[in-house]
């Protein structure tokens, strides 16, 4: 899918109420590494509030982004492997995960947990259900509210595991995680 085409698909949709969530659990001015920006929406509304690292592993949208937002702290960065020395308060995505494999999911959360301060919170959203589909090209993996406290309790207290309504109801997870 292109750059374009993925812009057009997120209009209309941002992450304001899952920012809010993140808010109960995460002091102001804390440093926050945002995990896929894509057309950078949610980042934009993050930076009102914390210190903001961006990063995708797609330059293209990198660039896209810097174009508008020249002084920003900007990462190249895959998700899964997470290969950076840098360590964050938060690591957060919104609707990002879902585009790795279930095995690449759980190889992500251990490295996110080596790239967060201790007691660190990730925050992430992803579709609720249970299929696997591609669509253009790009990997869609739906969860269920059990499963994914299972791939991440290991690693992480489970803050809160709740579903919400994006664009059908129920139809979304959002988690929040203390590193343990
Ligand atoms: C739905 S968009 C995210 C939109 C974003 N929340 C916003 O506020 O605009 C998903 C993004 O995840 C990125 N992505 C997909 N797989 C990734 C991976 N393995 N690591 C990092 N980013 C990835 C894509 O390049 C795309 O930019």
């Amino acid at each position: 899918m292109g750059v374009d085409q993925y812009i057009k698909m997120a209009e209309g949709y941002d992450g304001t109420v899952l920012i809010k969530v993140l808010q109960k659990y995460l002091p102001a001015d804390s440093t926050v590494l945002e995990l896929g920006i894509g057309p950078g929406k949610d980042m934009t509304i993050l930076k009102k509030s914390y210190a903001v690292t961006g990063s995708d592993s797609s330059k293209i949208f990198l660039d896209r982004f810097m174009e508008k937002n020249p002084h920003d702290d900007l990462l190249l960065l895959d998700a899964i492997t997470m290969e950076t020395d840098r360590k964050f308060d938060c690591i957060y995505s919104n609707k990002v995960l879902h585009h790795l494999t279930k095995e690449n999911l759980v190889k992500s959360f251990q490295m996110q947990k080596e790239a967060l301060n201790p007691n660190g919170i990730a925050f992430h959203s992803l579709w609720k259900g249970s299929k696997v589909e591609e669509m253009e090209d790009l990997l869609f993996t739906y969860y269920e509210v059990d499963e994914l406290r299972k791939i991440t309790e290991c690693d992480f207290d489970v803050l809160a595991i709740e579903t919400y309504d994006e664009i059908e109801d129920d139809d979304s997870i959002y988690l929040v995680l203390r590193a343990k």
